[in-house]
């Protein structure tokens, strides 16, 4: 049996070590420390837009922050794209709160511009204007940024940017991360850069990341005992975890030009299969970080359907995987309401994602490309 290749495994840089060493010297094995505010320097440079970054432990976590700092009370409903992973919603449950989830559009595969608008002007006529608009750049793909910030303007509601997937995407030249009154990024060992687990939450306002360093930090008051005035949460990023985050910032740039090639590689021999289709960025306005490359394949064109080629991957050790599955679609939030037409539904049932990873070596891809070849 060949050995595994992976859908998207973490790949360090070298310089991770450096840090953590620097955090045993010094003992700052705890969640504060040069690591952290470090870390948060870094994305803040690399973000541009004078943002401010909050490290926290995972994109999960920041989410959950932002829809604190936007005051969702249990009852409210807050706007979520569909074709995405569960973590962008379940924290709006945690709240309390309900989740109303939008269909695609088949451009960028994000929250369409209609879908959201249709929602909207429901919501008010049922006496439940949304809270909040989370949109997805899914696969590392800018949502149309331009459309739904018009939407979330006309409306007065604020937009959460769940970037989890798209640290060094652009959209029309500014970074992905930065578009929504608060912004997410996730360091999960799959994502692009990793501190092995983490997330961040970007903000352009200095008092929601003083706010958000307060309530991750168990939100204690300023007192010489522990006094608490408001629910506290312990999300902060660990100094070491921080450190790896540090070391990953030095290679960011090299890895979206890595899996930027992995995407010109599929490219260059799926464009010709009948019934395939390559996910790419609709226009120069767009600036896509290929975390993954992804394919549709349309089973009345195609050699095979979506679940033999698989299945065929699979039996070669070739890990790859369905696209999310909408949420709308999930057991779990089968009573949540849904606005849509079905686009994320097909999505779905023709997607595949493909190894993606920045550390494929020339030996796998040319096995990737034969197996590929051979299926379809
Ligand atoms: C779109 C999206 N949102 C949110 C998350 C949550 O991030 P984390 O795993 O760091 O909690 C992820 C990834 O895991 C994601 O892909």
């Amino acid at each position: 049996m060949k050995e595994k290749i992976w859908l998207s495994s973490p790949h360090m840089g070298g310089a991770e070590l450096k840090y953590i060493n620097q955090a045993f010297e010094e003992n700052w094995i705890s969640p504060l420390g040069p690591n952290v505010n470090g870390f948060e320097n870094d994305l803040e440079l690399f973000l541009g837009e004078n943002v401010h970054v909050a490290a926290l432990m995972s994109g999960t976590s920041a989410i959950h922050i932002a829809l604190i700092l936007l005051n969702v009370k249990p009852g409210d409903e807050v706007l979520c794209q569909s074709l995405t992973f569960s973590a962008s919603a379940n924290p709006i449950v945690y709240m309390g709160a309900s989740p109303v989830f939008i269909d695609s559009e088949d451009e960028t595969w994000n929250i369409s511009p209609v879908a959201l608008e249709e929602a909207i002007v429901d919501g008010i006529k049922r006496g439940k204007k949304p809270k909040a608009i989370i949109a997805v750049c899914i696969y590392g793909m800018p949502y149309k940024v331009d459309e739904i910030r018009a939407i979330a303007d006309k409306y007065q509601i604020p937009l959460i940017d769940d970037s989890a997937e798209a640290l060094g995407s652009m959209y029309k030249g500014i970074k992905c991360g930065t578009f929504g009154d608060l912004s997410i990024l996730s360091f999960n060992g799959n994502k692009i850069i990793t501190s092995s687990g983490g997330g961040a939450l970007v903000v352009k306002n200095r008092k929601y990341k003083d706010k958000a360093v307060f309530l991750s930090t168990q939100a204690k008051d300023a007192a010489p005992h522990y006094q608490h005035s408001e629910l506290g949460y312990n999300y902060r990023l660990s100094n070491i975890c921080a450190g790896i985050g540090r070391g990953q910032m030095e290679v960011l740039n090299d890895r979206v030009i890595q899996r930027r090639q992995n995407h010109e590689f599929y490219a260059s021999f799926l464009s010709e299969l009948p019934g395939v289709t390559l996910f790419s960025e609709p226009n120069e306005d767009y600036f896509c970080n290929y975390w993954l490359s992804v394919i549709l394949i349309d089973p009345s064109k195609a050699k095979r359907d979506r679940d033999s080629v698989r299945e065929g991957m699979l039996k070669e050790n070739i890990e790859v995987r369905p696209l999310w599955k909408p949420l709308h679609l999930q057991p779990v939030f089968k009573t949540s309401r849904f606005y849509g037409t079905g686009v994320s539904e097909k999505l779905f049932t023709q997607g595949l994602c493909l190894p993606s990873g920045s550390n494929l070596t020339e030996n796998e891809k040319i096995h990737i490309k034969n197996v590929l070849l051979n299926l379809l």
